[in-house]
């Protein structure tokens, strides 16, 4: 048997390849990033074309890295940016419009429409989600109507969707020369169009955003011992490896993060955070504005489900103040100039750029820093950057705890942000409880891995995945209840001023 398992990890801001051993220890990594493509305000693209050289460079640079060929690794593993649409010709391998980012807020008519004329309680019940911005369906609806042509192409079964992780399967095994069109439940669960009990694409909801059958993947497994197909001898890996994982990012993370029982949960820190908790067989319908949504399926096993709360701007407002504002200049800079400060002063930033997601669903609410005297300085306003990335993630776990009865103890975190020591400080005095994050951060791209690998049996069962998991550090709660009672009701103060702000 080969010595490792790939994952391509194809996120929102770049695009990494990573090989893991046995141990699920990082063997190489390579990462490029992407274009952000932002044309009018609200619009965020990707373009394909790109994304698809980065994928091809960074497995060639990973690979060489690490000095292996394709028959070193055992499969390969996709993760990808959820709901992220992309539309091709598939005869000429074209994208016809570029990729629509699942931040992208241009379909707030269609989502809208949706709700007022009494459609929105169908697609909470058979998708498990709200109608939304966020997800594909609006997207796809919005290429078919926007882009000349498309929708007669696609009714003729020409033009194809798939999010990242059918765009990369459909160019890694042929592309034009018979690649695979597939995605796997987990994505699918993102789109509007699935039924969340049958796994399968529903024509009541594809009648709803007038979306043709003939444009959808065929939607798989996880983790697939049959595989999706194997990379090409003449493509970027230089062999036949095959492909037998598909995970969304978020659920990937969860799998990387071994939450195989009913009521764990992991936070993870990127551009945006997004909580997972595993519900089981179970589906757990929402009350409290989380969405319900598929964790993973492997093989043959019975479909496990998950509640999820998905906040869009996290990580991304620390690049706010370093790209927009110029008050730091990377990342690790927001750690250090907060420091400075003892506590923010007075201020409250919510970072409300694309609405507010879970648990508010508000497209029309926009961002707003509160409180501001002149006593404030840009360390106050790292601070409440920092704090606000962790009182979104305890309006989620509230949520949480109120759909679930489950009381979270320890939150398992990962993602870039938790690099941050002060974030992960003030995340364990906000939510009242232990944060722990494991040795191996790359959890998004270790679950890809891991569902590849458990289908050829890289690796035996979800107990031998359990081992591999090792805690790197635990952050405490310093606050007392007072102190956390009155913060976080001051946040709501803030949330409740951006709310309503836009027509
Ligand atoms: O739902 C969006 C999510 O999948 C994006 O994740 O890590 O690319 O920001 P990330």
């Amino acid at each position: 048997m080969a010595d490792y398992v790939a994952a391509i990890d194809q996120g929102t801001t770049s695009t990494r390849f990573m090989l893991f051993d046995h141990s699920g220890s990082e063997v190489a990594r390579h990462q490029l990033e992407h274009e952000q493509i932002l044309p009018q305000a609200g619009w965020v693209e990707h373009d394909p074309v790109e994304i698809w050289e980065r994928t091809s460079s960074v497995i060639q640079s990973g690979m060489n890295k690490a000095n292996v060929s394709a028959d070193d690794i055992a499969a390969l593993g996709i993760t990808n940016q959820r709901e992220t649409t992309v539309v091709w010709d598939k005869n000429t391998g074209k994208p016809v419009y570029n990729a629509i980012v699942w931040q992208d807020t241009r379909t707030d008519k269609i989502a809208s429409k949706l709700e007022r004329d009494g459609h929105g309680d169908t697609i909470r019940t058979k998708a498990g989600l709200p109608p939304a911005t966020y997800f594909s369906g609006g997207k796809i609806q919005w290429i078919l109507e926007n882009v000349d042509g498309v929708r007669e192409r696609a009714e003729a079964g020409d033009v194809v969707f798939g999010n990242t992780d059918s765009w990369l399967i459909w160019n890694l095994t042929g592309g034009t020369d018979g690649g695979v069109h597939v995605t796997d439940v987990t994505n699918a669960s993102r789109t509007m169009l699935m039924d969340l009990e049958t796994l399968e694409w529903d024509d009541e909801l594809l009648a709803l955003f007038d979306i043709p059958r003939a444009m959808l993947p065929e939607i798989r497994s996880s983790s697939d011992p049959e595989g999706y197909g194997t990379t090409l001898r003449n493509g970027p890996a230089k062999g036949e490896i095959p492909l037998t994982g598909i995970l969304g990012d978020q659920q990937a993370a969860t799998v990387g993060q071994v939450c195989f029982d009913v009521g764990e949960a992991k936070n993870t820190y990127g551009t945006g955070n997004f909580m997972l908790l595993n519900t089981g067989t179970e589906l757990v319908r929402s009350e409290a504005g989380l969405l319900s949504t598929v964790c993973y399926k492997f093989g043959d096993e019975d479909v496990v489900y998950a509640l999820e709360g998905s906040i869009a701007v996290t990580g991304s407002a620390v690049q706010w103040l370093r790209d927009q504002l110029g008050i730091i200049s990377g990342a690790a800079q927001s750690e250090s100039l907060a420091k400075q400060v003892d506590d923010n002063g007075g201020v409250y930033f919510v970072p409300a750029f694309s609405g507010l997601f879970a648990p508010y669903w508000r497209s029309d609410a926009r961002g707003a820093i509160v409180g501001l005297s002149r006593y404030n300085t840009n360390a106050h306003l790292a601070r409440a950057t920092l704090e606000s990335i962790c009182y979104q993630s305890r309006d989620v776990a509230e949520a949480m705890e109120k759909d679930s009865g489950v009381k979270l103890e320890v939150l398992k975190v990962d993602g870039g942000v938790t690099a941050n020591e002060l974030c992960m400080q003030i995340q364990a005095d906000v939510l009242g409880v232990e944060v722990s994050r494991p040795v191996v951060a790359e959890t998004t791209a270790l679950g890809a891995a891991y569902a590849a690998g458990l289908a050829v049996g890289f690796w035996n069962n979800t107990d031998e995945l359990r081992e591999n998991w090792n805690e790197a550090k635990r952050w405490s709660p310093q606050w007392d209840d007072e102190q956390r009672d009155e913060g976080y009701a001051q946040w709501k103060k803030a949330v409740e001023r951006t709310l309503d702000w836009v027509d």
